[in-house]
């Protein structure tokens, strides 16, 4: 399968915060949160909430959610979806990839 997304490279996985296991980029003029799970994986995520103008690379993560910094909603960081309230609408997840130690975002839909 021919690879047709716009990646684009956004840092080296160790530049994902130990600490709060999240990163905030920008892809093509957008807000991205990197995140680094438990199991090692890396994902990525819009960095602004859906609910309200909050930064989710400031929030919490626990079995893979993400909990909002501002009103403590949360969101499946692996699918996107809200999974508790006052979150409803769904954050846009973003293909990544990770080669030679860098990780690449694509803008496009996966
Ligand atoms: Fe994120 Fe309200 S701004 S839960």
């Amino acid at each position: 399968m021919t690879d047709t997304l716009n990646w684009v490279a956004v840092g080296a996985p160790a530049e994902i915060s130990p600490d709060t296991g999240t990163l905030r980029v920008v892809v093509e003029g957008e807000a991205v949160c990197l995140y680094k799970l438990e199991d090692g994986s890396i994902h990525a995520t819009q960095d602004r909430c859906s609910h309200g103008n909050a930064s989710l690379a400031e929030g919490y993560i626990e079995d893979g959610i993400i909990e909002c910094p501002l009103h403590q909603g949360c969101f499946d960081i692996r699918t996107g979806e809200a999974v508790s309230a006052p979150c409803k609408v769904p954050i846009r997840v973003y293909p990544i990839k990770i080669e030679n130690d860098v990780i690449y975002v694509s803008g496009e839909s996966a």
